[in-house]
């Protein structure tokens, strides 16, 4: 299995507050991903966000040398020639550690950068641009007309680092998205919806991908917040912590920004507390520790595993159990909690790592204690 952190905002002890949020300066991204590196985490997903994620994961490159950087790519914002160029830049530089996400996100946000396709014309644009940009990956020289993208005597000078081509990630959760996932995709991401949700997705994902004979070649994995702590007891009193510092103007905020958004990912995720804060912060565990509070102050992924190091360790198995084998996970603020999770859950799991020279290793538990008695 691969565990990857998260290299994006926003971070801080509340960060959807001014006085809880903490800024994430480039010597801030350093030490995260040399910490994220070090712990033996696979990786981290560099969302959009405040930053540009390729110009910051390039920026991480020199500190960092286990680490996969997960990088998101807005399709419609991008030639696929001109984001081939820089996949392939990007993989010779950093030796093979990079997975690109591809992700639709929404008209509203799209519109910000002068885009504006509705939500299944964003899936069609998707599905030819991933045509031309695997073939152009592949080696291929491409001449390609579709209703979006023209391209013509299209090639790269250079090839990939990974062969046959770098890993394609994608997040979305309509029926456009699971479409174009099953035809050209490695890796399906789901935000933290429950094991049961998951596994009608990944059924749904792997029969529509056995359509172009891929069943097996996809896999799926999840994004999730974990709040763990030694006990049940501290995890649900520094959820609690959270939840208390969750006042109705950032609510509303980030309520009133999700509204009406065209992303069924999104909807599903704010199905899961319907924008209300209820007196009792338990009313939001959706299922057995899954607490889906931090969806009322944030877009996207809005849910937290929250327990003892015992409780969230049957959880992932539950997911595991479900089919999912990547799990993207984070706490508030980035750097403590990654240490946190680094201590009390990571050592348990037999997470696999690409080293430098393209080996594939396991990090486990009898490995860790091993190279500690080394001191
Ligand atoms: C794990 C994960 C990460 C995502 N990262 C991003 C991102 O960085 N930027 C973005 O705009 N959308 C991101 N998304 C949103 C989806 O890519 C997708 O655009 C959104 O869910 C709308 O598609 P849908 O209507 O098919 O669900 C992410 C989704 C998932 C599941």
């Amino acid at each position: 299995m691969e565990v990857l952190w998260y290299l994006t905002g926003p971070n801080g002890r509340y960060p959807w507050r001014a006085d809880g949020a903490r800024a994430l300066t480039y010597p801030y991204f350093q030490q995260l991903a040399r910490a994220v590196d070090h712990l033996g985490f696979t990786g981290a997903l560099l969302a959009t966000g405040a930053h540009d994620a390729w110009v910051q994961g390039a920026s991480l490159i020199p500190y960092t040398d286990d680490f996969q950087h997960l990088i998101a790519a807005h399709p419609p914002l991008l030639s696929p020639t001109l984001l081939a160029k820089m996949i392939t830049t990007f993989d010779q530089f950093s030796k093979g550690r990079l997975r690109v996400n591809i992700v639709n996100g929404d008209a509203k946000l799209i519109a910000q950068f002068g885009v504006h396709l509705s939500h299944d014309e964003r899936y069609a644009y998707t599905d030819e641009y991933l045509t031309v940009l695997t073939a152009l990956l592949r080696g291929e020289t491409v001449t390609f007309k579709g209703k979006y993208i023209h391209v013509v005597d299209a090639g790269l000078p250079l090839p990939p680092y990974q062969r046959p081509i770098p890993p394609l990630w994608f997040g979305g959760s309509s029926k456009a998205a699971h479409e174009v996932a099953a035809k050209h995709i490695d890796t399906y991401l789901s935000w933290g919806e429950t094991p049961q949700q998951a596994q009608e997705k990944i059924r749904e994902v792997r029969q529509l991908a056995a359509q172009y004979g891929r069943a097996d070649k996809i896999r799926f994995g999840i994004r999730l917040y974990v709040i763990v702590r030694d006990t049940e007891e501290a995890a649900w009193a520094a959820a609690q912590d959270l939840y208390d510092h969750m006042d109705e103007k950032s609510i509303a905020g980030a309520q009133n920004y999700v509204a009406g958004i065209d992303s069924i990912g999104q909807q599903r995720m704010s199905a899961l507390h319907h924008g209300q804060k209820p007196q009792d912060l338990r009313e939001l565990e959706i299922a057995p520790n899954l607490w889906s509070g931090i969806g009322l102050v944030r877009h996207g992924p809005g849910t937290a595993l929250v327990g003892s190091p015992r409780q969230v360790l049957a959880r992932i198995q539950d997911y595991r159990d479900a089919g999912i084998e990547v799990f993207i996970v984070s706490g508030m603020p980035l750097l403590e909690e990654a240490y946190r999770f680094a201590e009390l859950v990571l050592p348990h799991l037999p997470v696999t790592r690409k080293t430098e020279q393209g080996i594939t290793s396991a990090w486990t538990k009898e490995r860790d204690t091993a190279w500690k008695n080394q001191g």
